[in-house]
């Protein structure tokens, strides 16, 4: 599979470069296209009529030789027919304390289409697709090509893809080879997509009822089973569980509400099953080889206590202190806000800090929640209880703070 995509790919870029004559391969040469031409999903790098997307970034990792989906930062956005953005959630870590918002790395460039740029300076290259998906990057010193990036694309049968996979440079026993580094799951609903809703009782057959988890329900558990669930289901389930999110609305076939009485009609055993294996034609994606079988266990073990009304109690709490920031457009330049709070607690490592503020007027209401920080200066100056003044910077998909003053 993988030496078919990378064969076809580097085939692509041969027929294009004998093409097009080899200047252009160097391509500072000006593009057809107009990016002011574009709408906003076409800008997105979708094509069709494209009327949701949820885009998950997911860091892999290695654990006993198998590589398993780790920290995901999702980000979702809401077409109108015409394409322009309607409501767009930036990419974020959910936690338990509220939301990290990352940076996203552009691998596509609508303006590029099929083009191999060379910048002749610095030897760097990058290769894009004939729909100007990024598949490799890397240097080019005598004619010889060496990768530092390589990416495989699964499409979906209009032309958008809906699984990447990232390669990068890394090194392992002493030798620098391309490893496994991310993944991304794009799930896309379409003006005319239809799902069918499946029968509950043909997947979850008279065994997976009685199944029994592997693990026991301590806090811990349900605990790694809740940060699972913040990063991985609730772009449709939503943080409290009862799928009130812009996707969810968006999908043909609702997400199931897993607070309801419906659900706590559920086995433990029978929500494994469906978080394991998916529930086909409905949109609900299945997690088994993407996390550990005890990961799911952990889901869950969470979802089952979810159900019960106890808990909900307290995921409304939590849906509440941590809401979804107000909707951005690529049409807006950055914007800036002072903020004026308290620092709570310095992540030095994930360069962010959790700061209780006051009001952001015009953007949120006070709260406490973290925030990236680049200065690394001041990262290292800051101290638990500060109280600061700053800028918060929002552009699209992302955000950080910027000239913080301590006061
Ligand atoms: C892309 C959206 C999406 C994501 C992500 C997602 N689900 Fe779902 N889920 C759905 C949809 C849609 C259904 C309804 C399927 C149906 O009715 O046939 C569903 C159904 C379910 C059900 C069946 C409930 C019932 O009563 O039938 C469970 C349990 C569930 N999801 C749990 C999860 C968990 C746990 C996660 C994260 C590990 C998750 N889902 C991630 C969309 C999603």
């Amino acid at each position: 599979m993988r030496v078919y995509a990378r064969t076809k790919l580097l085939h692509g870029f041969l027929l294009f470069c004998s093409f097009a004559f080899f200047p252009s391969c160097n391509s500072s040469s000006p593009s057809p296209i107009n990016p002011q031409s574009l709408t906003d999903r076409e800008r997105d790098g979708l094509a069709g009529n494209v009327k949701a997307a949820l885009t998950a970034d997911i860091i892999l990792m290695e654990q006993n030789g198998q590589w398993l989906e780790g920290q995901q930062a999702s980000a979702t956005s809401v077409y109108d027919a015409a394409g322009r953005r309607m409501t767009q959630t930036p990419f974020r870590v959910a936690m338990s304390n509220g939301y990290a918002i990352t940076q996203h790395e552009l691998l596509f460039d609508p303006v590029s289409k099929g083009l191999f740029n060379l910048d002749n300076a610095t030897k760097k290259y990058i290769q894009y697709d004939s729909q100007g998906n990024v598949v490799e990057k890397g240097s080019q010193g005598n004619g010889q090509k060496s990768a530092e990036l390589s990416v495989q694309y699964e499409f979906d049968a209009r032309g958008n893809w809906t699984k990447r996979s990232i390669s990068r440079l890394a090194e392992k026993d002493g030798k620098q080879i391309l490893l496994p580094s991310e993944v991304s799951h794009r799930y896309l609903v379409y003006f005319d997509s239809t799902g069918e809703s499946q029968p509950k009782t043909v997947l979850a057959a008279a065994e997976t009822k009685l199944l029994k988890a592997s693990i026991a329900a301590t806090q811990e558990n349900l605990d790694a089973g809740k940060a699972h669930f913040l990063q991985r289901c609730s772009a449709c389930h939503g943080e409290n569980g009862k799928a009130q999110t812009d996707f969810a609305a968006a999908m043909p076939v609702k997400p199931a509400d897993l607070t309801g009485a419906k659900l706590s009609g559920l086995s433990e055993g029978e929500i494994y099953s469906f978080v394991r294996g998916g529930i086909s034609g409905s949109g609900m994606p299945g997690f088994k080889s993407r996390i550990s079988d005890e990961a799911i266990w952990q889901i869950a073990l969470f979802v089952k206590q979810l159900s019960s009304n106890l808990v909900e109690e307290k995921h409304n709490q939590l849906a509440k202190a941590t809401p979804t920031p107000k909707s951005t457009s690529t049409a807006e330049p950055e914007r800036r806000y002072p903020l004026t709070g308290k620092v709570l607690s310095i992540e030095r490592e994930m360069k962010q800090v959790v700061i209780e503020h006051e009001e952001i007027k015009g953007y949120m209401e006070a709260m406490a929640m973290p925030f990236p920080l680049l200065d690394e200066k001041m990262l290292g100056r800051l101290k638990k209880d500060d109280k600061i003044q700053a800028t918060l910077v929002v552009g699209v998909g992302y955000w950080r703070l910027e000239n913080v003053v301590i006061k």
